[in-house]
């Protein structure tokens, strides 16, 4: 979710910081806190998810892994209450908490049209990349019979060229972030339909 916010800041959270991460029980005390939409609270573990699973696939350690999810789970957690802060307040909250950095500048980063904030790490690259991709793969899998069940790369194509269907998602950064990712879209498809948490 991008309302549009040019955060005009380029650091994020303290260097003292790094290697400091909030359990996924406190990342969950803070969205029921936060977030009473369940579709928002979806979309965010699966793009967490991803983030997860692309983290351990590149062989990345179990602490690298949990911050990587963390990000994916917390990007849009003020989007519920506080959208024309979006993601000023997540950002602010995290600060607050002494959170990893690399969390905190890779949610800041995650619409760099909308807030201002270039991806660099590779962290930040695959959080953009995963964000509206992910949401318009699932927005198809509610539309067809099996859900995400036989789904294929070029069924997801015919989507993203078709704009009338899931109109909210921005096709342009999906093609942004695919291409900063260094990832070509059908991979990243491929990716996400094999990987996606379904329920
Ligand atoms: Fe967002
Ligand atoms: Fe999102």
């Amino acid at each position: 979710m991008s309302s549009t916010l040019i955060l005009k800041k380029d650091h994020f959270g303290s260097q003292k910081d790094i290697g400091n991460a909030m359990s996924e029980e406190d990342a969950y005390v803070l969205l029921e806190e936060w977030v009473t939409n369940d579709k928002l609270i979806f979309h965010m573990k699966q793009v967490g998810h991803l983030m997860k699973v692309y983290a351990a696939k590149k062989g990345l350690s179990d602490y690298e892994q949990h911050i990587w999810y963390l990000a994916g789970l917390l990007h849009d957690a003020d989007w519920d209450q506080w959208p024309d802060q979006h993601c000023r307040k997540i950002i602010e909250e995290l600060e607050g908490r002494n959170q990893d950095p690399r969390i905190i500048k890779a949610i800041a980063s995650h619409g760099p049209r909308h807030f201002g904030v270039e991806p660099d790490s590779e962290m930040d690259k695959m959080l953009y990349a995963f964000d509206e991709l992910s949401g318009l793969i699932h927005a198809y899998s509610l539309m067809r019979p099996n859900g995400y069940e036989g789904m294929e790369v070029k069924g997801v194509k015919k989507r993203l060229k078709d704009k009338s269907f899931a109109a909210q998602v921005s096709r342009e950064d999906i093609t942004d972030a695919s291409e900063r990712a260094g990832i070509a879209i059908d991979e990243l498809i491929r990716f996400i339909t094999e990987h996606q948490l379904r329920t």
